[in-house]
């Protein structure tokens, strides 16, 4: 049995249907990424995952237990975190209060939000240094370093990652896709959102949305980048290295 595993899920923003049928599973301990086109309705599906969006029929299960029917706040309790697309961090709270905030779901359990902020500022170290600088200003890589931090805060056994590389700099997406990497082999299950196909040579697994349907599921890897890409998106402009 899959940690993740949706099936026909239907979702959309009132009388606008967005996913018409997402199905898919992603594995304990794997690096999974679903890639789409803008407005394929991979946010969409991350909100439904996430419980930030109701769902309207389809199944979530997550190790088991169905978790459709579940607020958001319950599902970060069983560990599924969400990464947001653009960040999100609170601009007017410093970097410290911002990861703080991260950890709210389980504050009381001081110990661990403790080993979560040094595995946080191991693996960001620029977090540390700026520890009391408000987190609006930031860079942009910087503050995506956050939101994956203050994600990491909340104890996650399924990170939900929406284009962490949105508007960075390929060095600094090589940065961010690696800390990604280094989170997954540390034991938390990934799930990445992105339009990078830089992402795909580092997962495990890839699935591709197309118009709210999953139209391809297959083995991540080096080979599958190129080949994924041109036949889905066709866009040369969207191969690794040249965006
Ligand atoms: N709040 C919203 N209200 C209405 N339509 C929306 C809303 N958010 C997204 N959509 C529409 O849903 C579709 C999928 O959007 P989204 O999930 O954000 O795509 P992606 O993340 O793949 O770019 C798009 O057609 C978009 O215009
Ligand atoms: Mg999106």
């Amino acid at each position: 049995m899959a940690l993740l595993e949706v099936r026909d899920l239907r979702a959309g923003y009132g009388s606008v249907p967005v996913l018409h049928g997402v199905t898919l599973d992603v594995e304990e301990g794997s690096n999974a990424v679903l890639v789409g086109l803008n407005g394929a309705g991979k946010t969409t599906t991350l909100l439904a995952l996430a419980g930030l969006l109701a769902s309207e029929s389809g199944e979530i299960w997550f190790d088991g237990q169905r978790l459709d029917g579940l607020d958001a706040r319950r599902r970060v309790r069983r560990g599924v975190v969400l990464v947001p697309e653009g960040r999100r961090v609170f601009p007017a709270l410093t970097v410290a209060q911002n990861l703080r905030l991260g950890a709210w779901p389980r504050r009381r359990q001081r110990r661990l939000v403790g080993t979560a902020l040094a595995r946080v500022h191991g693996l960001f170290p620029v977090l540390a240094e700026r520890r009391h600088q408000l987190a609006g200003t930031l860079s942009g890589g910087e503050q995506q370093m956050l939101a994956i931090g203050r994600g990491l805060m909340a104890g996650p056994r399924l990170l939900l990652v929406d284009e962490a590389s949105l508007g960075l700099s390929p060095k600094l997406v090589a940065e961010v896709f690696a800390a990604v990497r280094q989170i997954n082999a540390d034991g938390v299950t990934v799930l990445m959102v992105e339009q990078n196909a830089g992402v795909l040579a580092g997962a495990d697994r890839a699935f591709v949305l197309q118009k709210g349907r999953v139209v391809f599921a297959g083995a991540g890897g080096d080979a599958m980048q190129k080949t994924l890409w041109t036949a889905y998106f066709g866009d040369p402009l969207a191969e690794p290295g040249r965006r």
